[in-house]
């Protein structure tokens, strides 16, 4: 790769080990693609995790002196002060989370805690070049906004967040952005929920590419955030197009660069109700209610609240979302209207951490299947469920 002198002095170790790693980092990334040379990054945000690996990186570029030149944003961790008021957490998960937290705030990192930024804290504009990790965020960015961004891992966002740079290769490129496969959506979508499934389904029938949607009006933000979210549980999409809605896809011959579509494919409401079959656990008693992958937002805060306005759950209901927000509910009465019927607003908090081990072989329920994915492998059940629904089974207990 072509290296200004700025970037060659950071891997020569010039700034120290830790910067000469991450852009060690990034010329492997970068050599892979065969990208030509390095591009300047406005926005990063790091899909920080709390495991082993990720902390391992972290202290490592620390310890090696780097300071993030872009800084980034990142993912939630637990919190476990409000987590202790429903659990017993363990000596070893809380460790991990007080050095996570003192790594990435040693690198300089904005300790936002939250998966979706791109709704109120790291909002990128049209164009921008930016490096973004995070599954829900970074089609978020790059189809719903129009900003560039790869789909970074954590640590490849996190070496662009310290050098200020990231390859100039994927979907960088205008012309790597150029839809592929035509899906028309031949159901009519009702809600927010129904994005969901259409995220989940649609990499099955379009694999890799970048799908172009047609048949969707007016998506809310709660739309798209599960969408994307979907899109990068049942498969790999950091970019999509939806046909006179997002802003490169003003007409379906803009979408596709003037290009025919790969292939065409056609979604229907049989296949998006088969598709909730499948990843849904049977109906029957449920244990708890989960909400917040990704991160709820005031509205559905709200929707909730106005839900269980004095009444008593059967069950204990959990909403995951961020500072900002649990700061608006409180202001607004709705995080006192939940506790009072047995629910908890818990924000910085992600459902894939230890601090959720209380639940492990209970059966939840929730509207999110990237939550049921991700908790699996915690022996977790989840009935998946519209958010209305299954906020009427956490009151009786059962769906
Ligand atoms: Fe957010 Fe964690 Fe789900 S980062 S999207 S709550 S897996």
């Amino acid at each position: 790769m072509k290296l200004t002198k700025e970037e060659k002095a950071m891997l020569a170790g010039a700034y120290g080990e830790g910067t000469s790693l991450a852009m060690k980092v990034l010329v492997a990334i970068g050599e892979a693609y065969d990208a030509p040379y390095m591009v300047p990054v406005t926005r990063t945000h790091v899909a920080l995790s709390n495991q082993e690996a990720d902390l391992w990186f972290a202290e490592r570029l620390a310890k090696g002196g780097a300071v993030c030149r872009v800084r980034p944003t990142v993912n939630p961790s637990f919190n476990w002060r409000a987590c202790e008021e429903f659990t017993q957490l363990e000596a070893e998960d809380l460790a991990i989370v007080k050095r996570t937290h003192a790594a990435y705030t040693k690198l300089g990192a904005i300790m936002t805690y939250d998966c979706t930024p791109y709704l109120e804290r790291n909002v990128p504009r049209f164009g921008e070049t930016i490096a973004f990790s995070e599954s829900s965020a970074t089609p978020f960015v790059n189809s719903v906004y129009g900003a560039r961004s790869n789909r970074e891992s954590a640590q490849s966002a996190l070496c662009s967040a310290v050098t200020g740079v990231t390859p100039y290769y994927g979907f960088l490129l205008y012309e790597n952005r150029a839809g592929e496969v035509l899906v028309h959506v031949d159901a009519d979508l009702q809600d927010d929920f129904d994005y969901q499934m259409l995220g989940y389904l649609t990499p099955r029938k379009t694999g890799f590419a970048v799908p172009v949607f047609e048949g969707i009006t007016e998506p809310s933000k709660e739309a798209l955030m599960n969408l994307g979210a979907e899109l990068n549980t049942g498969g790999n999409v950091a970019l999509y197009h939806i046909v006179g809605f997002t802003p490169e896809a003003p007409t379906r011959e803009a979408a596709f660069h003037g290009k025919k579509p790969q292939k065409e494919v056609t979604i229907t409401r049989p296949e998006l109700d088969a598709m909730r079959e499948e990843l849904s656990a049977p109906g029957g008693k449920i244990d708890f209610a989960l909400y917040g992958c990704p991160h709820f937002t005031i509205d559905q805060v709200t929707t909730i609240a106005e839900m269980v306005k004095g009444k008593t759950l059967a069950v204990p209901l959990f909403i995951m979302t961020s500072s900002l927000t649990k700061n608006l509910a409180q202001k607004m009465g709705y995080e006192e209207t939940i506790r009072q019927a047995g629910g908890y607003i818990i924000d910085d908090t992600c459902m894939d951490q230890p601090c959720w081990k209380f639940l492990y072989g209970k059966k939840g329920i929730t509207d999110s299947p990237k939550c049921a994915y991700y908790t699996k492998r915690r022996q977790m059940e989840f009935v998946i469920a519209p958010l209305k629904d299954s906020v009427t089974a956490a009151l009786e207990g059962h769906y």
